[in-house]
């Protein structure tokens, strides 16, 4: 069915109209991808608000307005010409643009699908001009500064396009999603929408230093904003800021990571994996991370040409970007969150207030170690970390933070308690949960889930700073071992060497346990030895990499932390409690459950209808 060789036509230049219906083939998709042009024009022009009109889900209409410098009236014609730009003049200002266009082609496209018209008036002038597309007719009009411009009827002369186009509701669907991305883009913009005469969307713009806090929860919820950490990283001349999501509200699917590079929103597989890879620790499985992430960086060092929409791009280093990201992420996560949990539920107090809020001073602490890098937060938690490692005083179960006897340290504990994250502690349930109680209500902490966590990010740190010391056993733990377990013992001595822990052949059938890591000391070595060579048994022995360690250093933490139904004291319970506020990612067990949950008073009056 594919014609065969055609006789020879006649090459000729195509006619504009045509190279315009081209370009618009890449650029105008749909309703969405005008509403996406015209925003950026405004944006471009500095507008501060920002009013998109819609009929019939943009079908039949899309107006934006705008209050940004305006189009003076005889530059009208050219702004709809192709290839008329005001951003750059040549190619060393293309290769460092800063604005959302640059290619003068949108107006030109969108004209070429559709029955366009500006009405536009700048400072200068003293009334507007409205500039038909089709006719090229120019009538003066009563307008305020700024600019609107209106799109009927899209794809009226294309009706092949026109018949990809969904129902009125997924158009407008689509519309509401790309003001959304420019509304989490710029925070000190005001954006409305409005379908068929109603107002679908609003987007107030605070002022104020909190305003990407306040439009992030505007948009995306407060849900987010209080289930997510500050991200806030610079690496030479790249700035990562935002907020990362935590990993209970990860999703099924990737349909809530919010990306921007330098203001304009992207899709790049490197910082996407970049932040993934960032979860790796706390995420297991497929779930999705939320976040928002916007990197800023020189111009010069990414290429914003390389898609007619401009949705992808090319960084020069991409690895410097990946490591960037990373860190950026990982660190944010690495904080536990207890230290911030009031500053969440005060934020979400805010949040539906119609003024912007500002930081109060005890945010400080936590915001200015996010921008820290994963190195620092070692040296951090090594800081506030008791003398004698946390680990062993919980496997010894000596939990004491304190001399009981002594009664003015009694009173500092008392004092202090109210200032601690994640309280003071009340009871043990079931010998699995412990309850404490702090400023906003109470804290149930999953014992074994954060002791667990404890333990792990101790053996990591130790491995890291190859500082995992072993201990050896006065009388080695011999045990009857299976020929897998042999073989694996044989084959990974060097590997378990690493670990901290001394397997040796004792008869053919079996192995005794001659050391174990000092953290784990308290332990039973032999259950220890097994799970290990469980572990060990299902990588390669040659090359345990930085994936296979973790999960062997999470084996041995398993195995190491307090298991359910041991009573612990109130001092025990206080003493995790103190650990988990010095953990790095101490929000989540290993397996990305959480370890503690924080109910308020309100909600405990709200369960008990107090107050109504
Ligand atoms: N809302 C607006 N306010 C002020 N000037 C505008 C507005 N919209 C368009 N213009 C002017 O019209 C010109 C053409 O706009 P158009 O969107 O076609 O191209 P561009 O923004 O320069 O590049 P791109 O094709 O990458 O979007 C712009 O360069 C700008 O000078
Ligand atoms: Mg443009």
């Amino acid at each position: 069915m594919y014609p065969s060789i055609q006789p020879h036509r006649a090459i000729c230049e195509l006619p504009d109209e045509l190279i315009s219906q081209i370009a618009a083939g890449e650029v105008v998709e749909r309703p969405a991808s005008v509403v996406r042009e015209l925003i950026d024009n405004a944006l471009d022009a500095g507008a501060s608000h920002i009013t998109v009109r819609l009929l019939s889900g943009g079908v039949r209409l899309i107006s934006v307005e705008d209050n940004g410098v305006g189009i003076p009236a005889n530059e009208l014609p050219i702004a709809l010409k192709r290839h008329a730009t005001s951003k750059i003049v040549n190619l060393s200002e293309l290769e460092s643009v800063g604005t959302m266009g640059f290619r003068g082609e949108a107006l030109a496209a969108i004209q070429s699908v559709s029955e366009l018209s500006v009405l536009s008036r700048t400072a200068e002038q003293e009334h507007a001009m409205r500039l038909e597309g089709r006719s090229g007719e120019l009538q003066a009009a009563a307008r305020a500064i700024g600019t609107s411009v209106e799109v009927k009827e899209l794809f009226y002369s294309t009706p092949a396009r026109r018949k990809f186009l969904k129902s009125d509701a997924t158009e407008l669907a689509h519309c509401v999603e790309a003001v959304r991305r420019h509304a989490l883009a710029r925070p000190h913009v005001g954006f409305e929408i409005w379908h068929d005469g109603k107002l679908v969307t609003q987007w107030r713009s605070p002022s104020g230093e909190m305003s990407l806090d306040y439009r992030l929860a505007d948009v995306l919820g407060t849900d987010f904003l209080q289930n997510s950490v500050a991200v806030q990283f610079t690496q030479g001349h790249l700035h990562v800021v935002g907020r990362a999501g935590i990993p209970d509200i990860a999703r099924a699917r990737a349909d809530q990571q919010f990306l921007y590079v330098n203001g304009r929103f992207v899709r790049d597989k490197v910082v996407t994996h970049a932040a993934r890879s960032a979860y790796e620790d706390v995420l297991h499985g497929h779930r999705q991370p939320v976040y928002a992430l916007y990197l800023e960086m020189d111009p010069q060092r990414v290429d914003v040409n390389v898609h007619p929409t401009k949705i992808e791009l090319r960084f020069r280093d991409s690895r410097e970007v990946h490591q960037a990201v990373r860190r950026a992420v990982e660190s944010a996560l690495a904080i536990p969150r207890a230290n911030s949990a009031m500053v969440q539920d005060s934020a979400s107090e805010n949040i539906n207030a119609d003024a912007a809020w500002k930081a109060p001073a005890w945010k400080q602490t936590p915001m200015a170690l996010q921008g820290q890098n994963v190195q620092d937060l070692g040296q951090l938690w090594q800081r506030s970390m008791p003398s004698t490692p946390p680990v062993a005083r919980i496997s010894e179960s000596a939990f004491n933070l304190e001399d009981t006897q002594d009664v003015s340290k009694k009173k500092d504990y008392a004092d202090v308690a109210d200032s601690w994250p994640l309280g003071k502690a009340l009871a043990q349930l079931q010998g699995i949960y412990i309850l404490a109680e702090n400023n906003q209500g109470l804290v149930l902490v999953d014992m074994h889930a954060a002791h667990e966590r404890i333990v792990y990010e101790q053996l990591k740190l130790q491995i890291d700073a190859r500082q995992l010391s072993s201990q050896p056993l006065l009388i080695p733990a011999t045990f009857p071992a299976t020929e897998q377990e042999i073989a694996t013992a044989q084959a990974s001595a060097q590997v378990l060497m690493d670990l901290g822990i001394e397997i040796s052949l004792l008869t053919a059938k079996s192995l005794a346990v001659r050391a174990v890591p000092t953290t784990l000391s308290k332990g039973d070595p032999i259950a220890l030895a097994r799970s290990v060579l469980a572990e060990l048994q299902q990588h390669d022995a040659s090359t345990v990499l930085q994936r296979a360690q973790n999960a062997l250093l999470a084996t041995m933490a398993c195995h190491a932390a307090v298991r359910a139904n041991r009573k612990l004291t109130l001092e025990e319970m206080n003493a995790l409690l103190r650990q988990m506020e010095v953990t790095p990612r101490s929000d989540q067990c290993n397996h990305g459950r959480p370890t503690w949950r924080q109910i308020t008073l309100r909600e405990l009056d709200a369960l008990f209808m107090r107050g109504r």
